[in-house]
């Protein structure tokens, strides 16, 4: 089996890394904040820190991570449902936290929908921390950046 490379990701990843998005079951993919220019416009900001994980030229998982200045932040964790228990996530993620490390960062913060089983396993097994100690508030400021969800039915706004 070929091994497994993570790097850093780049623009000229994304219609790889989308068509993996599309993939994940229970996933939101927002109409802007996912699109092309809205992804080269975050890593453009955030030129080291996202990760792609390749077998065989492939991209079998990836991550988007940034940062404010202040606290790190991942978005749409994962790894194509045939390469999962092989400890790619994890090695992602450690990736992320190093760069993170590397910019003086000093937290990390990530959401996981409570339905989520996997997810919630994932991070607490790999020692992440679940805060019960406060709510999540977010006001949308613009109203095309509807939410698809991958795997459902219906959109949500
Ligand atoms: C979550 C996800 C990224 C994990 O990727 P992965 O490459 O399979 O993770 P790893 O192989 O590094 O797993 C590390 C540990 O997490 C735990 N874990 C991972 N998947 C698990 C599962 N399905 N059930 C229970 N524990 C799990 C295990 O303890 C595992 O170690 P082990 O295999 O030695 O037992 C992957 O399952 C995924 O893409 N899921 C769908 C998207 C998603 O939910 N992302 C998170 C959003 S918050």
């Amino acid at each position: 089996m070929d091994e497994v490379t993570i790097s850093a990701m780049t623009e000229a990843d994304y219609d790889e890394v989308h068509a993996l998005w599309l993939t994940i079951r229970g996933f939101g993919i927002r109409a802007l904040d996912d699109s092309r220019e809205d992804i080269a416009r975050f890593i453009r900001r955030n030129p080291t820190t996202s990760v792609v994980a390749r077998q065989g030229g492939r991209i079998v998982g990836s991550i988007l991570c940034g940062s404010d200045g202040r606290q790190g932040a991942l978005y749409h964790v994962c790894v194509a449902r045939e390469c999962r228990r092989r400890g790619i996530g994890t090695r992602m993620v450690s990736y992320c936290m190093q760069q993170l490390r590397q910019m003086g960062i000093n937290r990390v913060a990530l959401i996981a929908f409570t339905r989520n089983e996997v997810g919630n396993a994932f991070w607490k097994k790999i020692g992440w921390n679940e805060k019960s100690d406060v709510n999540y508030y977010t006001f949308e400021l613009n109203d095309k950046n509807i939410t698809r969800f991958i795997g459902e039915e219906h959109e949500h706004s």
